[in-house]
């Protein structure tokens, strides 16, 4: 049964209507047009459908939109600022760190928390933190320089 349920999602306040157990991530792309966390294997595995639940990276295949009520959701669509890319999406740019970028939105993401959590991160905290979102493409390396150049960039003082 369809239940209207609040949601707060990049700031913005949203009334659904969907059933509770519906995944959060089908809420996001089919009913609000947020779809840049995406569907990979739908299982939790590939960290594809990564966002942010109250700052803490979840994977939204995984919960139910009920869960997301009261907390505050933040997807890749939010981190932009005023014009302004995310430290880490720009350093994503800068260093070329994704080739079909499915991945892309969800390592953003995740990086993004790991940086809240330790702002100075080694290439193995990097490693170990990223180690559930999947890159088919092999950009690795890539997105480990990022993630340090985005380090290096927000304890400069940017957003
Ligand atoms: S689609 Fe959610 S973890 Fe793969
Ligand atoms: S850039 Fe293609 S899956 Fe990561």
């Amino acid at each position: 049964m369809a239940n209207l349920i609040e949601l707060q999602v990049n700031g913005k306040r949203s009334l659904v209507k969907y059933p509770p157990d519906a995944s959060l991530l089908t809420v996001l792309r089919d009913e609000l047009g947020l779809t840049g966390a995406k569907y990979g294997c739908g299982e939790g595995q590939c960290g594809a459908c990564t966002v942010l639940i109250g700052g803490a990276p979840r994977r939204s295949c995984q919960v139910p939109v009920s869960a997301g009520v009261g907390k505050s959701i933040t997807t890749i669509e939010g981190l932009e600022k005023e014009g302004l890319l995310h430290p880490v999406q720009q350093a994503f740019l800068d260093a070329g760190a994704f080739q079909c970028a499915f991945c892309t939105p969800g390592m953003i993401i995740s990086s993004v928390a790991l940086l809240h959590a330790k702002p100075n991160p080694t290439s193995s905290e990097i490693i170990q933190f990223l180690q559930g979102n999947i890159c088919r493409c092999g950009t690795h390396p890539r997105i480990i320089d990022a993630v340090r150049q985005a380090a290096k960039t927000m304890q400069g003082g940017r957003p």
